[in-house]
């Protein structure tokens, strides 16, 4: 059995991680060295990554928001500022991205990475809700959303720089353990 750690990233993986998001996405959608240099130090519970046998080949990342039904497509820009955005009092996760190396897709590394993370900010942290953006084309993705109870709640029209200037879908769910209340309950999916 392979030898698998999930732990919180630190600077000091940003190469690996780096070769990850290179592998991940096309170069128009990257993101730069510095966001993620940003998304570590300012909340380094939120950024974790998978070793197999020592060997980094996982990151996802995610910032703490205030909630609110107004969706903006702003908010979702690649390389935004975690520093203007996270704020540890808020309610909603924004879970802002998600890489395996090529060679380990495939075996459930990122539905597990994706759970852990759920797992340890839900215990840490009052969440209520969380909230990320998927292309229609990153079937592994958003199939790992799917399954985890995320719905499909706004689209935003050629948002992402690829070929095809692919549609983002925001899709969010809510933590139903929690005991806040909504006042738009029809927002629940
Ligand atoms: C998205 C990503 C992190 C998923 O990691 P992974 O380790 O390959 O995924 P898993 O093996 O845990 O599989 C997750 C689900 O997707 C399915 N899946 C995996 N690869 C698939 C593929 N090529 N086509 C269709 N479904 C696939 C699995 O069957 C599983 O669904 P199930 O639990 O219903 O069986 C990885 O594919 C990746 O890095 N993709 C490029 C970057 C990306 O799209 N990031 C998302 C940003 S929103």
């Amino acid at each position: 059995m392979k030898k698998i750690l999930i732990r919180n990233a630190t600077v000091s993986d940003i190469g690996h991680i780096m070769d990850i998001e290179h592998e991940s996405f096309c170069e128009s959608v990257h993101e730069d060295i510095a966001v993620f240099r940003d998304r570590i130090t300012t909340f380094p519970d939120g950024f974790l990554v998978l070793e197999v046998e020592g060997h980094v080949c996982g990151y996802i990342s995610s910032e703490i928001w205030n909630y609110s039904q107004n969706i903006r497509e702003d908010m979702f820009y690649l390389d935004h500022s975690i520093n203007k955005v996270h704020d540890v009092t808020g309610s909603e996760l924004y879970i802002s991205s998600i890489g395996i190396l090529k060679s380990y897709r495939g075996k459930g590394y990122g539905k597990l990475l994706f759970s852990e993370l759920s797992r340890k900010i839900t215990e840490k942290y009052t969440i209520s809700s969380m909230i990320l953006i998927v292309s229609a084309q990153w079937i592994a993705a958003k199939r790992i959303y799917e399954n985890d109870g995320f719905r499909e709640i706004k689209r935003i029209h050629g948002f992402f720089d690829d070929v095809t200037h692919s549609d983002a879908i925001v899709m969010r769910k809510y933590t139903l353990d929690n005991k806040t209340e909504f006042s738009d309950m029809s927002f629940r999916r």
